[in-house]
This record gives C-alpha cells, sequence and structure tokens, in this order.
C-alpha cells in the first residue's frame, strides 16, 4: 500500500507556549498555526493560554488580545467585527467560519486555529486570495446592459424579480464556502468554486442585466462549473446562512433549459 507522507517543511511543529496570568481563573489554550515567509522555519502551533475573564466573548476578541497583550507577532485579518467585511475568516475548530461571530463558548477544549484550508499562507492565519479575487472578476460581478437606463436615470425592478436576489446579495465574499469544498481543493485553478459562482447566479437571475446569454456561455465548461459535485460542505460552512450550492445547481438548470 502507498504511503503518503507530508513533506518535511510542511509538517507542523509545537511552537512557543504562553501561559496565562497569575491568578487568572477562566482560563482556556488557544492553539494558533504560526508561519512566517521571512524564514526557513517549518509551520508550528503556539499555544496561548488566556484568562477568558479579560476578553470579549468571540474568537477574534480572543486573537485580538493575544495580539495587543501577548504576542504583537501574530498576523491575521479583520476589519469590522460584525461579520460584514469578511476578512476574519479562518478554520476554527475544525471548521471555516468568521472569527468576530464565533463564540469561545461554544468550543469545547483547547481552540485550534488555522488560516483557511488549502490556500497559499501569506503569514500566519492569512490566506492568498490573489486566485480567488481573479476568478471573481473573470466572470464580471457587475450590471451589464447596451440599452440605455430610462429617463429618470434608474433601472427599476418589481417587487419579486428584486426578491430573486435575496439569498446572493448578503454574500461577504469571505471564501469560508470556497476553502471548504474538496472540489476546489484539487482543481482551484480551473473550477470557479461556490463564492464565485454564487456571485455569477447573482448576476445571471438580475432582472436588469442584459447579459445573461453571455454569462451562461462562460460557465459552460467542464471545469468552471462542473467540477460541483454537489458535496455541499459549502453550503453547511457559510457563515451568513447562504446556499452556494443551490445558486450552482440553478445555473446547471439554466444550461439544461436552454439547450431544450
Ligand atoms: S456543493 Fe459543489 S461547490 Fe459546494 S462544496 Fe460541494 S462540490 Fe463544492
Ligand atoms: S457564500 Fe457564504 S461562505 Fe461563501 S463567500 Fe459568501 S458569505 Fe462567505
Ligand atoms: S471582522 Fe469583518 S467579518 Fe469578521
Amino acid at each position: 500500500m502507498a504511503e503518503l507522507s507530508l513533506p518535511k517543511n510542511s509538517r507542523v511543529q509545537r511552537g512557543r507556549s504562553f501561559e496565562a496570568p497569575p491568578g487568572a481563573t477562566r482560563v482556556r489554550e488557544f492553539k494558533i498555526y504560526r508561519w512566517s515567509p521571512d524564514d526557513s522555519e517549518n509551520p508550528r502551533l503556539d499555544s496561548y493560554k488566556i484568562d477568558l475573564d479579560r476578553v470579549g466573548p468571540m474568537v477574534l476578541d480572543a486573537l485580538i488580545h493575544i495580539k495587543n497583550e501577548i504576542d504583537p507577532t501574530l498576523t491575521f485579518r479583520r476589519s469590522c467585527r460584525e461579520g460584514i467585511c469578511g476578512s476574519c475568516a479562518m478554520n476554527i475548530d475544525g471548521g471555516n467560519t468568521l472569527a468576530c461571530l464565533k463564540p469561545t463558548a461554544e468550543i469545547k477544549g483547547a481552540v485550534a486555529i488555522y488560516p483557511l484550508p488549502h490556500m497559499p499562507v501569506v503569514k500566519d492565519l492569512v490566506p492568498d486570495l490573489t486566485t480567488a479575487y481573479a476568478q471573481l472578476q473573470s466572470i464580471e460581478p457587475w450590471l451589464q446592459a447596451d440599452s440605455p437606463p430610462p429617463p429618470d436615470g434608474e433601472r427599476r425592478q418589481s417587487e419579486d424579480e428584486r426578491a430573486k436576489l435575496d439569498g446572493m446579495w448578503e454574500c461577504i465574499l469571505c471564501y469560508c464556502c470556497t476553502t471548504s469544498c474538496p472540489s476546489y481543493w484539487w482543481n482551484g485553478d480551473k473550477y470557479l468554486g461556490p463564492a464565485t459562482l454564487l456571485a455569477a447566479y447573482r448576476w445571471i437571475i438580475d432582472s436588469r442585466d442584459e447579459n445573461t446569454g453571455a454569462r451562461l456561455d462562460a460557465l459552460e465548461d467542464p471545469f468552471k462549473l462542473y467540477r460541483c459535485h454537489t458535496i455541499l460542505n459549502c453550503t453547511q460552512t457559510c457563515p451568513k446562512g447562504l446556499n452556494p450550492a443551490q445558486a450552482i445547481a440553478e445555473i446547471k438548470k439554466l444550461l439544461v433549459e436552454r439547450r431544450a
């Protein structure tokens, strides 16, 4: 039987340990992935024991506490701390989610934190999303119409037409879904992944957009769209409760319907 093992330089090693402050009563351990491009060290897991009485309730609060009070070298992205910007997406306790929406109290035992899986790492918890952003750009996520807008300047929609966009406009492009998708892990260079396909469907069904045919043409490809095998990890993991797998299924349905 073939034996598989990671190359030596990808093995995650035990890192440094930071003990809880004296007198701490509600101590919780955070085990955090660390890697820097500035040295030739392997990635490591650093352990931080922190007093939960001194931090806010969310995992992001703990990360900010660690950076401010214990270890300023810890690197991660965050901005809004309200589940709006999508920048604090990471793998927490085995699942992709937003650190600012994940209560520490929901996690049993040590809190394990890694960057979003199967992406190149810029540093520590910061994934390199260059490819994912280029894929988003490739579906041209903006309104396209050759006809002139009405004289009052607005392209109107009925309530029903507008309602079709619900479940899509809420996407914050955190890429929790895309990085949880096994098809994307293996074919991420060619398969667009659930976040980008959700965005594509958002424009395909927008009643004001006049480029629907060309948008569908661009997706009719064995890799860009059809690598989705309906595994549903994407929908399960979305921290905004969206359903990218359904959007992908709807695109496939439209492609079948237009062939009939
Ligand atoms: S349903 Fe499709 S996009 Fe979602 S995780 Fe599965 S293969 Fe990936
Ligand atoms: S569909 Fe959900 S998980 Fe995927 S990018 Fe949008 S908000 Fe994030
Ligand atoms: S900090 Fe903006 S979504 Fe978490």
